[in-house]
């Protein structure tokens, strides 16, 4: 193998992949949370609002997904993304690579943010349109991804001194990460078609907002509200019955706090996070979140415990007190 590879492969094995999007909610400040948190065993791994990814990378960096994993989220662009990294990554560091020299250019933002308003988007290459996707969340206000009513991309140019738009040495890093990966596109309830016993599903849904102006619940252009929360804690709670291991982490709020307090819950604890606390994105405070288990974190015991400490069976991780 000529040198050149030699140290490119090499490369590849020593750096830890990192998210290559910005994204809302991303969890990279809480991953010592979550990672200490996590249970002892577990076969397949599932996220199904994967977003940015930040756990499953650092899971993946830590040699955690011996027994494969499954990424999926509603965002079809996003694992377009994903998708294209994972398959065609030679090709689209070089597509970056011509965007790259515009990052201060607002007319030619607005051209390539165009082209989802343009008849021949969907002939377009999935490797120009994820090149695409990263240059503009590169480059646009606060890295937002927001869609107006015609499901086109529309945040606002971000006027950045010297955004990162091409790094071939994590976009290989995150293409080797992903090397074995299943990636969907779907609703997270269909995580119930793909687990079984043993398997590990971390669920970081569009947050409870803390008020009703301060959240941003909109990846998709649909809204995230009290309804599919309530149809999350039923997905939870199904998948513990099956003997998954869950985690899931979300607002401390009220409705969040009430929806995990019987639901099939081992565990439960609120850790302190800096967070946006309004839509411009500029404001941060600290923000308390919680995460739930459906086991005691470390334990290889699948379902939630029972009064008297014992670890539930299925049936009995089922039970809603009220
Ligand atoms: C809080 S973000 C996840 C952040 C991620 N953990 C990270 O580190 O970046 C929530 C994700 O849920 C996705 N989403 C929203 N509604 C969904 C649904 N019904 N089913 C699956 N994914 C959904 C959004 O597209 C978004 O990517």
């Amino acid at each position: 193998m000529p040198p050149a590879a030699q140290a490119r492969l090499l490369l590849e094995m020593f750096v830890p992949a990192r998210p290559f999007l910005k994204w809302a909610g991303g969890k990279g400040q809480l991953l010592p949370e979550l990672s200490s948190r996590l249970p002892a065993h577990f076969r397949r791994y599932h996220e199904p609002f994967v977003g940015g990814g930040a756990f499953f990378f650092h899971l993946a960096n830590l040699g955690r997904l011996r027994h494969g994993a499954v990424l999926s989220d509603f965002n079809d662009e996003l694992i377009g993304c994903y998708t294209v990294v994972r398959d065609e990554v030679e090709a689209l560091i070089e597509a970056l690579q011509q965007h790259a020299p515009h990052f201060n250019d607002p007319a030619y933002f607005l051209e390539i943010r165009s082209w989802d308003r343009q008849p021949g988007f969907h002939q377009r290459s999935p490797v120009e349109k994820a090149a695409r996707t990263i240059f503009l969340n590169r480059t646009c206000y606060n890295g937002l991804y927001r869609l107006n009513n015609k499901g086109q991309f529309n945040a606002p140019f971000g006027y950045y001194k010297n955004p990162l738009i091409c790094d071939p040495v994590n976009t290989r890093a995150v293409s080797a990460a992903l090397k074995d990966v299943e990636l969907l596109v779907g609703d997270f309830a269909s995580v119930l078609d793909r687990t079984r016993s043993g398997d590990f599903v971390y669920f970081d849904p569009p947050y409870v907002p803390v008020s009703a102006t301060a959240s941003f619940t909109h990846y998709t252009g649909q809204s995230f509200g009290d309804n599919e929360q309530r149809r999350l804690t039923e997905v939870f709670a199904r998948l513990v019955e099956r003997g998954c291991h869950v985690m899931l982490s979300n607002s401390h709020t009220e409705l969040a706090r009430s929806l995990y307090e019987h639901h099939a819950i081992a565990y439960r604890d609120i850790v302190l996070a800096s967070r946006k606390i309004n839509c411009d994105g500029k404001k941060r405070g600290v923000v308390e979140e919680l995460i739930v288990c459906s086991y005691v974190p470390g334990s290889a015991v699948a379902g939630g415990l029972t009064g008297d400490g014992r670890p539930k069976t299925g049936a009995e991780a089922l039970t809603i007190d009220d």
